[in-house]
C-alpha cells in the first residue's frame, strides 16, 4: 500500500508524521473520508466543499489548490489500485515548537492522504441484518460542524457501542433529542412515513450522504421532516437507518433494547441504500 505525506507517496507501512506535528500534539487538524465506487471518489465537489470550509473555520491554509487535492487523491487511488472503498484525507496546522497559540506564519499545513479496499459485501451483509444503536450523553463541544481530527468523545462512545454489541452509539443532547452518532448522521420514518433527520445548523456535521439521502427523498416525492427527534420517538418508529460515507444508507434494527419495527431493516432504509448511486455525484 501507498500513502501521500507532505508532498511524498510513500509506502504505508513506512509513512510517518513528525512528533511535533499539531495534528498530534493538540488534534489541531480536520480530515474527510469519501467513499470511493467504481475506482471513483463519490461526491468529491461535496468533501472538497466540507473540507474547506472545515479549515476556513480553523484558519487553516489549504495545503495545495483543490484541483491539486483531488489529483492527489486520485493517484493515491491509483496507485492503491481501489475500485471500492474509501479515501482518507487529513490536514494538520502544520509542525512546529509546541505552543498552543497558532504557530509562525508560514508554518505549512501537513496534509497525509491514504486509501484501502473495502468490499462492498460486507456493508450489504450487515445492511441485510440492520445494526444496533445505543444511546449516550451528549458531551461534545458546540462546533461539531467542523470534522475535526479531535475525535475521543467520538472515540468513546463508539468502544462502548462495541462493547454493548452494537454498532453505533447516538448522542443524546440534554433535551432528549438525538444529535448523531459517533461517526454517522442519525434517521428515523414515522409511522406516517415521514423521514426526519435533524437540521444540518444544530449540534451535527452536515454529513455528505445525509446530503445525498435528502436529495433521494426530495427526487421520490417522499415526505421528510428536517428537525431534531427524541430517543422516545426513535424507540416507536416506524424505521430507523444510519448515513455516512463509510456505512451508506445503514439500516437500525434496535435503539438500546427496543426493537425497531419488526425487528427486520424497514423497506424504505434498504430502498435509499440500494439506490443511493444512482443520486451521489
Ligand atoms: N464520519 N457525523 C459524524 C460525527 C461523522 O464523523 C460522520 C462521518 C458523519 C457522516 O458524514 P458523511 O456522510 O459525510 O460521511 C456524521 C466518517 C465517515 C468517519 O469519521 O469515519
Amino acid at each position: 500500500r501507498i500513502a501521500y505525506v507532505n508532498g511524498r507517496y510513500v509506502r504505508h507501512a513506512e509513512a510517518a508524521v513528525h512528533i511535533e506535528d499539531r495534528g498530534y500534539q493538540f488534534a489541531d487538524g480536520v480530515y474527510e473520508v469519501c467513499e470511493i465506487w467504481r475506482g471513483k471518489v463519490v461526491d468529491e465537489r461535496r468533501h472538497l466543499d466540507r473540507l474547506e470550509r472545515s479549515l476556513r473555520e480553523l484558519s487553516i491554509a489549504m495545503p495545495m489548490s483543490r484541483a491539486a487535492l483531488a489529483q492527489v487523491m486520485r493517484e493515491v487511488i491509483r496507485r492503491n489500485r481501489v475500485q471500492s472503498g474509501i479515501v482518507y484525507l487529513q490536514v494538520t496546522r502544520g509542525v512546529a515548537r509546541r505552543d498552543h497559540v497558532f504557530p509562525p506564519a508560514g508554518t505549512k499545513p501537513a496534509l497525509v492522504i491514504t486509501s484501502r479496499a473495502v468490499r462492498p459485501e460486507v456493508g450489504d451483509k450487515a445492511a441485510e441484518a440492520g445494526v444496533g444503536v445505543i444511546t449516550v450523553p451528549e458531551n461534545r463541544w458546540e462546533r461539531v460542524d467542523i470534522k475535526s481530527v479531535g475525535l475521543l468523545p467520538n472515540v468513546l462512545v463508539k468502544q462502548k457501542a462495541k462493547e454493548a454489541g452494537a454498532k453505533e452509539a447516538w448522542f443524546v443532547d440534554a433535551d432528549g433529542f438525538v444529535t448523531e452518532g459517533g461517526s454517522t448522521n442519525a434517521w428515523i420514518i414515522t409511522t406516517d412515513n415521514t423521514l426526519v433527520t435533524r437540521p444540518a445548523e444544530h449540534g451535527i456535521l452536515a454529513g455528505i450522504t445525509r446530503r445525498v439521502v435528502l436529495d433521494m427523498i426530495e427526487r421520490e416525492g417522499l415526505s421528510f421532516d428536517e428537525r431534531p427527534f427524541t430517543v422516545e420517538e426513535a424507540k416507536n418508529a416506524k424505521e430507523a437507518f444510519i448515513t455516512a460515507a463509510t456505512t451508506l444508507v445503514m439500516p437500525v434494527v434496535k435503539v438500546d433494547d427496543t426493537v425497531i419495527g419488526n425487528g427486520h431493516p424497514g423497506s424504505f432504509a434498504s430502498e435509499l441504500r440500494s439506490k443511493f448511486h444512482e443520486v451521489s455525484e
